[in-house]
């Protein structure tokens, strides 16, 4: 789809999209085609019980008095209730509604009064929203009808001020690429995106002006980092460590911010195997991994004042004559020594050398690790917030409030004490499973073990990286849940001046 921006004009073919506010005040383009269409647009808005409610949609075909195929309603809500994703959820619906039908489409952008933003960035927002749900992952459907394909091919977006508008989307579109890598890599399945070609998807970011190293078997055997090769040691194929750099500051030499992923590219649970049922879904255990590689794309993308550290652990978690078994005891990177009790508990064992290394290596101002970790916090918190984890309530707050603001929510879990004992073992420095009782907490008080007292933050996204339902501007499938609210984060609070 090739989005574009144009000053306001009635469109001659394929759809039109408008919007209108919440008691059916008609946006003013919205009030145009009404009396253009001697006032059908008012009398289907009462036929088909549209309100102006935000993401209601309603489509009128064929409207007389219009050259247009389809004219297509899209809520707004209350003008004081606009703000960034409610307009992004607008141009979102829009697409969702009309991408299987039209190969054209045109948005167009009004000035609202009560309203806090400017057209210019409710037409930015909307761009973003429709890029973010036309993405589908089809590349695999040989079979699908040219019918059953989406249409659209043009979106095109009309308002008064365009160039301003256009000038704004184009920051935004950095992080859709970002976002739209991250979901390809997620989505793809685990014979494809396997630790050594993520590892080679990670390489092409030095396009962007990201400065990659990969540390495979060897290197990290060097470094000592047992805890992560113990998990890798089942499976074929090689283990990877990703190290993305992005120098955006004006000061290299300042301290970056750092981004820890888990990349597992799939997890059967190792000897401690998984149920059959489901564990397809597995493929998508390198989601944290997904998210940073993407997030470092859309901070060079957008050439972010920021200077920032992408760390990926890549690992295969399988069974087989050379795999770990439970009761092994492997020395992390750390020094720290583990007794694994169930290989199933991986991620954090992939993560505690990936984290020792970022905070060794790049003496970072914080650190943020993003993992599909437990399936206990589906159960907390299932498939909306994602779990927070923090000693650091500044970090703790900042990434809250980006989550927020970007439709990412995170929920702040507790730590303490009385969690890291139930880690005690009787034969090394720890255990890596606490018992059922807390399982995402003490999963998270395993990972600040390796953390080394930097400030630390840990997003258990095991609920949040890939989404059953559509959602505004969220198709189904993998979400990049993370990356948006940490893009935000950055450029909020962490890039010069
Ligand atoms: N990758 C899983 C967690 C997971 C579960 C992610 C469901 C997404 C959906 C993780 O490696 C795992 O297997 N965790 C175990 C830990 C347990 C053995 C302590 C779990 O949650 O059951
Ligand atoms: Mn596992
Ligand atoms: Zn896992």
């Amino acid at each position: 789809m090739k989005i574009s921006f144009a000053k306001p004009a009635l469109p001659t073919e394929g759809a039109l999209a408008v919007g209108v506010l919440a008691d059916r005040k008609l946006t003013a383009t919205a009030a145009l085609i009404d009396e253009k269409m001697g006032g059908a647009l008012t009398r289907a808005m009462n036929a088909g019980k549209f309100e102006g409610k935000a993401e209601q949609t309603l489509v009128l075909l064929a409207p007389s008095g219009l050259e247009v195929a389809r004219v297509l309603l899209v809520g707004l809500g209350k003008p004081e209730e606009i703000d960034a994703a409610k307009a992004e959820a607008f141009g979102g619906s829009a697409v969702a509604a009309l991408m299987g039908g039209d190969a054209h489409v045109t948005l167009a952008i009004d000035p609202i009064e009560g309203c806090s933003l400017f057209p210019a960035e409710i037409a930015a927002r909307a761009a973003l929203g429709a890029r973010l749900r036309a993405w589908r992952f089809d590349k695999y459907m040989t079979k699908e009808k040219k019918e059953d394909k989406p249409a659209l091919k043009k979106l095109q977006i009309v308002l008064d001020d365009h160039a301003a508008a256009k000038k704004h989307h184009q920051s935004l579109d950095c992080v859709a690429e970002g976002v739209l890598l991250t979901r390809a890599l997620v989505s793809e399945p685990a014979n494809v995106i396997f630790p050594e070609s993520l590892a080679a998807e990670a390489r092409k970011l030095a396009e962007d002006g990201i400065e990659i190293e990969v540390l495979g078997e060897k290197q990290m055997r060097k470094l000592g980092m047992g805890s992560l090769l113990g998990v890798a040691q089942g499976s074929d194929r090689e283990p990877q460590l990703v190290v993305m750099r992005w120098m955006g500051s004006a000061d290299r030499d300042k301290a970056p911010v750092a981004f820890v992923g888990k990349g597992v590219t799939f997890d059967s649970g190792g000897i401690s195997i998984k149920p059959a049922g489901g564990m397809e879904d597995m493929k998508w255990d390198m989601g944290g991994a997904g998210v940073v590689i993407g997030l470092m794309k859309a901070l060079a993308g957008r050439k972010a004042k920021v200077n920032a550290v992408g760390v990926v652990g890549l690992v295969e978690n399988m069974p087989s004559g050379t795999a770990q078994r439970p009761g092994d005891v492997v020395t992390s990177m750390s020094g720290q020594t583990i007794e694994v009790i169930n290989t199933d508990a991986e991620g954090r064992l992939v993560l505690a050398d990936a984290m020792w290394f970022c905070q060794d290596r790049f003496k970072p101002s914080f650190m943020v690790d993003l993992a599909t970790l437990t399936g206990a916090i589906v159960v907390s918190l299932g498939n909306e917030y994602a779990g927070l984890f923090s000693p650091d309530d500044l970090l703790a707050e900042r990434l809250t409030a980006a989550g927020k603001t970007v439709g990412e929510p995170l929920w702040r879990m507790p730590l303490g004490d009385a969690y890291d004992k139930q880690l005690k073992s009787d034969i090394a420095d720890m255990k890596n499973v606490g018992g059922r009782e807390g399982g995402s907490i003490t999963a998270a008080q395993f990972l600040k073990r390796f953390t080394n007292d930097v400030p630390w933050a840990h997003l258990d996204i095991a609920g949040t990286t890939w989404s059953k339902k559509d959602t505004a501007t969220v198709p189904k499938g993998a979400t990049a849940f993370g990356l948006r609210l940490l893009d935000r984060m950055v450029a909020d609070h962490y890039e010069d001046a």
